[in-house]
């Protein structure tokens, strides 16, 4: 699958996830967080681990280093979250923040950082990236990957 189409979809999918949490209540929010939290991460450490490094250039290497330091802000709203109980008073609030930040966030990478990178990639190459992204998104997401976040909160990855 091309990386790009892949992570648009996953975009589309996690503004999907991230509002039904919104309105979800009690057991079901807590479940559904739960999924979007893995979701999220996943997404990012697979964006950090594989498609960050396949694309970094002289002319993407600004915006990358913006994108490191947007994750970093959601990395440290999830540990947050994953710490506090649903129904405590601080949840709804900071996760409005993680929503409007997952959505600003997402822009940002569809505006400015993929139309760069589709003509950094060829098409071959951006298919083969989406396949070995898949594949370790797919590991990832064996586990609970929403527990990384609290691990990850020090600083911004480093772009390879
Ligand atoms: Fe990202
Ligand atoms: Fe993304």
């Amino acid at each position: 699958m091309n990386a790009i189409k892949m992570l648009v979809q996953q975009h589309r999918q996690m503004e999907e996830a991230l509002e039904a949490v919104s309105k979800a209540e009690g057991k079901a929010r807590a479940t559904l967080f739960n999924q979007t939290a893995d979701a999220l991460m996943s997404h990012v450490m697979v964006e950090e681990t594989h498609f960050y490094p396949a694309v970094n250039a002289h002319r993407t290497e600004g915006i990358l280093l913006e994108s490191l330091e947007e994750h970093l802000s959601l990395k440290r709203i999830l540990a947050d979250l994953i710490a506090l109980p649903p129904d405590d008073a601080r949840f709804e609030p900071k996760f409005h923040v993680l929503k409007e930040q997952a959505e600003h966030h997402h822009e940002e990478e569809e505006e400015k950082l993929f139309p760069k990178v589709a003509k950094l990639l060829t098409p071959d190459e951006l298919e083969e990236l989406g396949e070995t992204m898949l594949a370790a998104q797919e590991k990832l997401l064996a586990a609970d990957t929403r527990e990384h976040a609290p691990r990850q909160t020090r600083a911004a990855a480093e772009l390879k």
